[in-house]
């Protein structure tokens, strides 16, 4: 029982919070409740296996807990480096990659700064925007909720923005851009370019890092909580030339990563074959849930290049999440995103776990 009173904020107090926090909303994922199969973030099913998770809290247990880890995680920035054949320099690491839109907000919208976003882009990046007191320029997929490459060109002329994001493969839609649109993009953009992989594993284009070789505006974020199953830990990291590492460095707050984070990360590089055959098995599994969904009637779903289906069905999204969560799934309602009206997103889970959504959705569906 609490013991100190709340007390009410004066509205001249409240008018000292800046507009662009105030106007926003915390970011809360709709519809979460708790039930035995979670499809609903895009997380990978696969734990590190036992053996492993203990040797690794073994090894973590002669860590000093009162002493600060290193300003940044070096030893992890070197391994990313290393792993990935870049220079030295190249790499930020964040409290996932989340933590460091905000790092972009900070380094490269100044109010009233145009930033260049398809839609439908994962919201965190207009909210970051906004909080930095910039105007988004959402450009409209195509009919087929593609990006429209010609569109973003167009508004990249237009608006000169110092920055333009691109999601490949996208959240929410599981669509990926083709490489030479990418590139096309970065040689237009008088700004920086940000392109977020967080899903690059799961697909078999050559990657945004191969730009780095070759244009200085480029900025990739990659997250270590989709392939590598550590959303929990919190991890993502940016790669642009060292240079700019250099700079948007002043921008970071010391200590954002824990040890033990660091600790598992760099453990887990050292497993690639592990990795790799999770990732393969993700695949697998997400092929097979795709297919199965494609061959029921009354199901509509998108091609997919990630761990996720996008699908609309003839029956109201909230009904059908409620419905499926009743019986232990939960699947997530992108009707958020007004392009996305009557669409829910799943994420393809163990065999087991897709089997069941799918005697779940065939039951709700004949309701
Ligand atoms: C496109 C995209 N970027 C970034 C993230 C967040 O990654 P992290 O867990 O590293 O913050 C997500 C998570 O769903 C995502 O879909």
């Amino acid at each position: 029982m609490a013991s100190t009173p709340s007390l009410p904020i004066p509205d001249s107090l409240l008018a000292l919070i800046r507009q662009e926090v105030r106007s926003q909303h915390p970011y809360v994922v709709p519809g979460a409740r708790p039930v035995p199969v979670k499809l609903n973030q895009n997380e990978s099913p696969f734990d590190i296996p036992e053996p492993l998770k203990r040797d690794l809290l073994e090894a973590f247990f002669d860590v000093d807990f009162n002493r600060y880890p290193s300003e940044q995680p070096i030893r992890l920035m070197e391994k990313l480096e290393e792993t990935l054949g870049l220079p030295s320099g190249s790499v930020i690491v964040g409290n996932g990659s989340n933590e460091l839109t905000y790092t972009l907000g900070m380094c490269f919208v100044h109010p009233g700064d145009a930033v260049v976003l398809p839609r439908p882009m994962f919201a965190l990046y207009e909210s970051m925007v906004h909080l930095h007191g910039g105007k988004g320029i959402g450009i409209a997929p195509r009919t087929d909720l593609q990006f429209d490459v010609e569109a973003i060109l167009a508004a990249i002329d237009q608006h000169k923005p110092p920055l333009v994001i691109l999601t490949t493969p996208n959240n929410p839609t599981g669509l990926a851009m083709e490489f030479a649109d990418v590139e096309k993009i970065v040689r237009r953009a008088p700004g920086f370019v940000v392109i977020d992989e967080a899903y690059h594993e799961f697909h078999t284009s050559t990657s945004a890092l191969t730009l780095l070789k070759t244009y200085p505006n480029v900025i990739v974020l990659r997250t270590m909580s989709k392939a590598f199953g550590l959303a929990g830990l919190r991890l993502g990291y940016m790669v642009a030339q060292p240079a700019l590492i250099t700079e948007i460095m002043k921008s970071r707050l010391p200590f954002m990563i824990d040890r033990l984070a660091e600790h598992v990360a760099l453990s887990l590089l050292e497993h690639a074959d592990l990795v790799n055959s999770r990732i393969r098995t993700i695949l697998e599994n997400t092929e097979a849930l795709k297919t199965a969904m494609q061959i029921r009637s009354g199901i509509e779903v998108l091609p997919s290049q990630t761990n996720f289906v996008l699908f609309r069905a003839e029956r109201d999204p909230s009904a059908l999440l409620n419905d499926l969560a009743d019986r232990g799934v939960l699947v997530r309602n992108m009707g958020g995103y007004p392009e996305l009206k009557g669409y829910l997103r799943v994420t393809s889970g163990t065999l087991a776990e897709n089997k069941v959504f799918l005697e779940a959705l065939d039951n709700v569906l004949l309701v």
